[in-house]
């Protein structure tokens, strides 16, 4: 049995990098994507309780609700600033030909304004882990990562990361400054990072950040059609596998991770976490998932994930889940590791 008052453990982020409990906190959720947040009260008190529990990495990034998730989760950093490990991202701007649209910016001038806005937002001198959200090819990564590397050297950032690097982006840009923490999608449905980021992470002694290791809830069986379960502007709505056919032959796959659950005496979304633990000691990896609540119930469960271990039978139920998963986990792969591999 986990208890949910247990602090868990802790971890290094990279080699030089901060010490932070084994599991972070997703804050996205709190502002932006999936559904409104109807009560701001609990997302806040997950926050407090997240700290209780060793929870000590904390994640957003500029574009989450257009900088309100910044500045909703500011308060708290600012009141535990000592503790709180916070990571933020930039890149992923506004598209100035179609005011709807995004587009993907890693120049020098435009990084210099983002970190300005963030650290504006946050109402911090400091941001622990600075990520690139995603990759512009436009722009060689050693011109992105010598532009973020000024950043540490002036002191307006401490630690670098990258989201959704291929593993010889993620090479180049190691030569050029070291990077504590690699963020990219990784669960029992989200498999694609195995091939080529994974060996590149370890080989260099990068952690990694797992984003989504819960499958955005679909893991958790919270949900099964987002067409007819989910809010009108839930952003999972746009996502091919939980739609249409897709989503009910997916929900199919959590047969084993469903069985497991039942006889272990745990929940489904605690299957999938522990697998993301177990997955990186099979691979050699330091691993920070960050499942992402706005309830203080949902994290307490999730923390204590971090206690299950699975059983080699187990870990063998759950290999070929992710090879049949059907639908892409973005409607456009181009801006992901694998789209670029
Ligand atoms: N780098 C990137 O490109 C990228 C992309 C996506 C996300 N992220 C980051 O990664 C974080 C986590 O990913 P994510 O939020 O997309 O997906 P996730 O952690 O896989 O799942 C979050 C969803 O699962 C629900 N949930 C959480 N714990 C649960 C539990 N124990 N039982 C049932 N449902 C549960 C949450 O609902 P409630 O909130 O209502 O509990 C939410 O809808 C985000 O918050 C964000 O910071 C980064």
């Amino acid at each position: 049995m986990t208890d949910s008052n247990d602090e868990i453990a802790t971890a290094a982020l990279g080699t030089g990098g901060p010490e932070v409990g084994v599991q972070g906190l997703g804050c996205m959720g709190m502002s932006f994507a999936y559904g409104p947040t109807t009560d701001e009260g609990e997302a806040r008190a997950t926050l407090e309780r997240a700290l209780e529990l060793g929870v000590t990495l904390y994640d957003t990034a500029d574009i989450y609700a257009d900088g309100e998730n910044e500045k909703f989760i500011a308060p708290f950093v600012r009141a535990h600033r000592d503790q709180v490990v916070l990571a933020t991202k930039f890149a992923i701007a506004a598209d100035p030909e179609h005011p709807e649209g995004r587009t993907v910016r890693n120049d020098r001038p435009y990084i210099r304004q983002a970190v300005e806005d963030s650290l504006s937002r946050l109402g911090v001198d400091e941001i622990d882990l600075y990520y690139m959200h995603r990759r512009d090819v436009n722009v060689p990564i050693e011109e992105t990562v010598g532009a973020m590397a000024e950043l540490v050297a002036e002191g307006k950032v401490k630690h670098l990361g990258l989201s959704e690097v291929t593993g010889g982006e993620l090479r180049a840009a190691q030569a050029v400054h070291p990077i504590a923490a690699l963020q990219s999608e990784w669960s029992l449905f989200s498999r694609d990072i195995e091939a080529q980021v994974v060996p590149a992470a370890r080989e260099l002694g990068v952690a990694l950040v797992p984003y989504s290791p819960l499958g955005r809830g679909f893991l958790t069986g919270a949900f099964v059609n987002a067409d007819n379960e989910l809010s009108s502007d839930d952003w999972r709505r746009t996502q091919p596998r939980f739609t249409g056919d897709n989503a009910a032959a997916n929900a199919a796959l959590l047969e084993p991770v469903r069985r497991i659950a039942q006889q272990r005496g745990i929940t489904l979304g605690q299957v999938a976490l522990a697998w993301v633990q177990q997955q990186a000691q099979v691979h050699g990896l330091t691993v920070v998932p960050i499942p992402g609540t706005r309830r203080r119930s949902r994290l307490e469960e999730n923390t204590a994930a971090t206690r299950i271990t699975l059983t080699a039978d187990e870990l063998a139920a759950l290999e070929p889940i992710a090879d049949k998963v059907a639908g892409a986990r973005y409607p456009d792969m181009s801006l992901t590791s694998a789209g670029r591999e």
